[in-house]
């Protein structure tokens, strides 16, 4: 084959979606023109999740095949069996959304200070069974919960499964809650994170991974470009990972995870990895640039809970 075209193929390939890689998508209100550098022409991102229900205003016109949206309940409300989630997918679904899958609780093993929902694995369990069950008859495939990467995590799956399978089993009869695949967020090393996945793989074999958030957070340019590249080629090159999303799809300023995890400067410019993620060609942008470099404040965070306390106002 004439290299040109050899050439024509490998740019074709990179501009090609993966169906792997999707957007953990944290808006910031201030710059809504950030929100289509992710689903631009020839991104390669597939699919987001928004850590709610709904599909986000930004992307209510895109179509599923062209970007997935996966629709998340983060918490669980006063009334565990309250079926506010499952009404809203089947709503969707009814008016021609066609939902696939769908994610479990937002790191129910975390407090709700750092982001996580707080819910205890009983009470998960109830919401789980009103909830995500009825889904999985219908057909959508079902993401457990998503537990932080601390020890504790492991315990509280098992927990809320078995709690889960007591709920769901007759006198004689023991059964299993259903489920399709197991997010996990990390935020250390690639060596932790290839531990934490190997883990999971060895409690529940043969198991499908979604890392639905993950960065180097707190590093230098070079150990997060390097965690990056590393989790890249092995989360596109492993058939048991199913899916994963980056956090870090905003301005450096507004980081939790460290000025380097961003995707974008303070002027809304990709950064090298935020480029390499969407599939074009890195400029060289350091992330720490723009006119608001210097100052970080935590507005993911806050954003979090912002979610947290809609959704359970709604409720
Ligand atoms: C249910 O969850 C609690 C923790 O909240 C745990 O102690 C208990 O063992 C779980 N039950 C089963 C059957 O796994
Ligand atoms: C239910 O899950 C447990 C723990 O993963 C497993 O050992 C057991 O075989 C499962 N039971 C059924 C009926 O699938």
């Amino acid at each position: 084959m004439a290299s040109w075209a050899l050439i024509a193929l490998a740019a074709l390939a990179a501009a090609q979606a993966s169906d792997k890689r999707g957007l953990c998508f944290t808006p910031n209100p201030e710059f809504p023109s950030d929100n289509h550098i992710w689903d631009a022409p020839g991104s390669r991102l597939s699919w987001y999740y928004n850590y709610g229900p709904s599909p986000s205003p930004a992307y209510v016109d895109r179509p599923q095949d062209e970007f997935e949206f996966i629709p998340m309940m983060w918490g669980v409300g006063p009334n565990p069996d309250d079926t506010n989630f499952l009404d809203t997918v089947r709503g969707l679904i009814d008016s021609g959304t066609e939902i696939r899958h769908v994610l479990g609780f937002n790191e129910p093993n975390g407090q709700f200070d750092t982001g996580g929902s707080e819910i205890a694995p009983a009470v998960a369990a109830r919401a789980w069974v009103a909830n995500f069950e009825p889904l999985g008859r219908m057909g959508v495939k079902l993401g457990l919960p998503a537990c932080t990467g601390a020890p504790d995590g492991l315990v509280w799956l098992k927990d809320f499964l078995g709690n889960c399978s007591e709920i769901v089993s007759t006198g004689s009869e023991t059964r299993n809650c259903t489920w399709d695949f197991l997010p996990v967020h990390w935020y250390d090393n690639f060596e932790g994170l290839a531990s934490h996945i190997g883990e999971r793989l060895a409690t529940w074999p043969g198991s499908e991974i979604w890392v639905t958030e993950y960065a180097y957070a707190h590093r230098d340019l070079a150990e997060t470009q390097a965690f990056f590249h590393q989790t890249l080629d092995w989360f596109d090159r492993e058939d048991f990972i199913g899916k994963y999303t980056y956090f870090g799809a905003f301005r450096s300023a507004t980081a939790n995870v460290g000025v380097n995890a961003a995707f974008l400067n303070n002027d809304g410019e990709l950064t090298d990895i935020g480029a390499e993620y969407v599939g074009e060609e890195p400029r060289g942008i350091l992330p720490d640039t723009g006119k608001a470099s210097g100052h970080t404040v935590s507005v993911v965070v806050m954003g979090m809970s912002l979610v947290a306390s809609v959704i359970l106002v709604s409720v």
